[in-house]
Formats: structure tokens, sequence, C-alpha cells
């Protein structure tokens, strides 16, 4: 039992609780957690989000705190902050945020009143319920208006960006999205914001481990500000950052305190500058080269499986399976594939038909099974069960799940997941 030996306290005090957290840890070890937003935190950043400094109150910011006490907190944000602006390379970065949807908020409120035009990628095709989206408050307490990709190439159609934003004249201009396996070009979209006059955002939640490893281009300096979570490729603890010019700083720390938050989570701050610190090394530059390698190579194994990929492929980490053609909607998919020990989640894809909670897709990724040490060769396989857990799903035939879960477990076995007691 790894529970009661690595967590004592927790095993003594709350057995149950306890037992809930060995069998995470189990799963996550003997499953193949192809969902792209997910990773697995080093063992140093699950230490650093698990410390006394989670006991501390620190509204404000380094030097200028509304609590006494901060002789130490304050030194962990200014690490946090300085390295996230040396890895970046930009100007001013707030490591306050408390996950990417409240920094997402942060950033209306310091650029926009109620009422206002923002813009953004519409959320079935591709973009976060944050840019603008009706359900979601930026798109109720804004007027959110949408672009989108094209139905043949999908990929984005920069004149049809350059139109709407010259004809509504957002405030805000969010680039980036949840589901996009293409490089974003933040040049283009910087030329539309300053031809529209609006303040543009980078939200590369997905992709920040790719950014900071050299394995997608930077968003700075084009871009006013940059939002990401910390959580993703960049395998840092859930959280999130603010960045941006100089000219911007002011306006993005009072958004997020006092603008939208309390104290921060300095536990999480302190974790942040972990991950950051790995995130510098050449061996992470290493990671995010293969983390996208291994991408690639899954596509191109799937695409010869048959499989009808959202704009052909992937230039990132992640793949979107169009399942139309194989006859299972995404959801039967997805929950056929965990049955397999293949995590993914169910997925819109661009024009999709079926409704947002039982689409036509799955959505696939490789920070995970990049962290655990698989690389490009390891693809065909994983293409392999896909597809045959996809056949399986159709025919309803439970056996073949169970055996795809089998030799996904043997794989994981020799392969152990960072963070996690073997
Ligand atoms: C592009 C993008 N922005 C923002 C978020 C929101 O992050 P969080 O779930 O931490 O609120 C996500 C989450 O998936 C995302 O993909």
């Amino acid at each position: 039992m790894t529970g009661p030996l690595t967590h004592p306290a927790l095993a003594a005090a709350d057995p149950e609780l306890a037992g809930l957290v060995t069998a995470e840890e189990r799963l996550q070890a003997e499953t193949l957690r192809l969902i792209p937003s997910e990773n697995y935190v080093s063992a140093a950043v699950l230490e650093a989000s698990g410390t006394v400094l989670q006991n501390k109150y620190s509204e404000g910011y380094a030097g200028r705190r509304y609590y006494e006490g901060q002789q130490v907190v304050d030194r962990v944000e200014r690490l946090a902050t300085d390295r996230a602006k040396a890895l970046f390379g930009v100007d001013h970065a707030n490591v306050q945020p408390y996950s990417g949807s409240p920094a997402n908020l942060a950033v209306y409120l310091a650029f926009a009143r109620p009422g206002d035009t923002v813009m953004g990628m519409a959320l079935p095709m591709g973009g976060h319920l944050t840019h603008g989206w009706g359900v979601s408050a930026t798109g109720t307490w804004f007027r959110g208006v949408q672009y989108g990709v094209r139905r043949d190439t999908g990929l984005v159609d920069f004149d049809e960006v350059r139109d709407l934003a010259l004809k509504e004249r957002p405030k805000v201009i969010f680039c980036g999205g949840t589901a996009l396996p293409r490089t974003i070009d933040f040049p283009a979209f910087a030329e539309i914001a300053r031809e529209a006059g609006a303040v543009l955002v980078a939200d590369i939640a997905h992709i920040a481990g790719l950014v900071a490893g050299g394995a997608h281009p930077s968003p700075v300096p084009h871009v006013d500000v940059v939002s990401t979570t910390t959580h993703k490729t960049l395998r840092g603890p859930r959280g999130a950052m603010l960045m941006c010019r100089g000219e911007h700083a002011g306006a993005i720390d009072r958004a997020v305190f006092p603008g939208l938050q309390g104290g921060p989570h300095n536990q999480t701050t302190a974790a942040i500058a972990v991950a950051l610190h790995e995130a510098s090394r050449s061996s992470f530059r290493d990671y995010a080269h293969q983390v996208v390698a291994n991408a690639r190579a899954l596509a191109a194994a799937l695409l010869d499986r048959g499989f009808d990929l959202v704009s052909g492929g992937t230039d990132n980490h992640l793949v979107l399976i169009d399942l139309t053609g194989r006859g299972v909607p995404g959801k039967a998919a997805a929950k056929a594939l965990d049955r397999a020990g293949i995590v993914v989640n169910h997925n819109t894809v661009p024009y999709d038909p079926r409704k947002p909670f039982d689409p036509s897709g799955i959505r696939v990724g490789t920070p995970s099974l990049t962290s655990r040490g698989l690389g490009t060769e390891h693809m065909a396989a994983v293409a392999e069960w896909i597809d045959r857990g996809v056949t399986a799903a159709h025919g309803g035939d439970e056996d073949a799940l169970a055996a795809i879960r089998a030799e996904v477990a043997d794989l994981m076995a020799r392969h152990p997941a960072p963070g996690i007691p073997a």
C-alpha cells in the first residue's frame, strides 16, 4: 500500500481520504492519460504545493501587503515572478491568479467595462469558455463576438478575423484556445489587434510549456498580455499567471488584487516557482520538443489507420479526432477507452452537428505520456489501442476493452509516472 507509507499523517488522521488518494495514484499510474490539458508534476512541485506556505495570508504584492509576517512569502513570490519574467521574456508577471478562468476574468476587468465588445474564438471551434462564450460570465457581462476556423482546412481564417475585428471594434481580442492542434500565428493576430485598436491577449494555457521549451513560437513581444495556466504543458501546480508589457502592469495587478481576488495561494506560488525553475532547464526543452514529436507521430499513426483529424494533423501537443466516419459518438468512444485504461475527453469538432455534451470527437494529447518517458516509437501502439478501443465501442466488445487495459497497464508499469511512488 503506497498510501499509508507515502502519506502517513493523512492515513492516521483520515484513512478514508488517504485511501482515495492512493486509489487516484494507482489510477494515474496504471492508465494512459491522453487528456492534453493534464500532466504529471514532479515530486518537487508536489512537495512545494503541500507546504506551510498554505498557512499564510498575504493580500497585496511583495513589499505592499495588508498583513504582517511576509518576510518569507515576499521572497517566494518575487522568486516566482522573476523566474516567470526570465523564462518568458516579459516585463511583468503576476503569479497570483487562482486558475486560468479567473486570470482571464482579470484581463477583462483590466481592459473592458460591462457591456463592452470582446472577441475570441468560439468554444465549438476550439476556443475557451472564457473567451467571450455565451454561457460564461465573459459572454454575459460583455458582448462576445466570436471567430472560428475554416470548414475546409480547420485553420483560422485571418481575413474573417480582420473583418470581424474592424466591424465590431472589440476592446479585447483573445487568441489561443483549448482544442487547437495548430501553431497560433501571434504576429497575424497582433497586426489585426493594432488595426482594430484592441488589447491583444494570448491565452497560452495549453502550450505554455511548449513556448517555454522553444517548441512553439512565443507570443512575446507581439501581444499585450499573456495569460496561462501553470498546470498543463508547463507541468506546474494548478494555478495561473498573467504576464504583460510594463505599461499594463498596474492595470493587471489591480485587476487580480483587489479587483477579483483576496489572498494569494502561497503554496501554489511556491510550486509555480519550482515548475518555472524546472522549465528553465535544457531537459525541459527536450521534453517540450518530445511532446510535439510524439503528437506528430501519434497523428501520423492515426491517419494511417484512417482516422479523420481536424486540420489533418498537429503542430503541437494535441490531436482532435472526428469520429463521425467511425459511427461512434465522442462520448461513447471516450467512455469505452476509459474502460480500456486510456483516458481522453470527448470534444466538439468544428461545425459539429452534435451537441457539446455528446459531440462527434475526442481530444488526445501527449504531455503526460511524454512525462513518463514514452517516445515516438510507442505512438503506433497508442494509435492501435485507440483504433481497437473505438472499434470495440462500436461493437460493444467489453472483452476487447479489457485486453487493451491489460496491455496498457503493462507498458505503464515499465514507465513509472513522475511524482507517483512505484
Ligand atoms: C485555453 C484555456 N484557457 C483557460 C483555461 C481555464 O483554466 P482553468 O481550468 O484553470 O480555470 C483553460 C482550461 O482548460 C484553457 O484551456
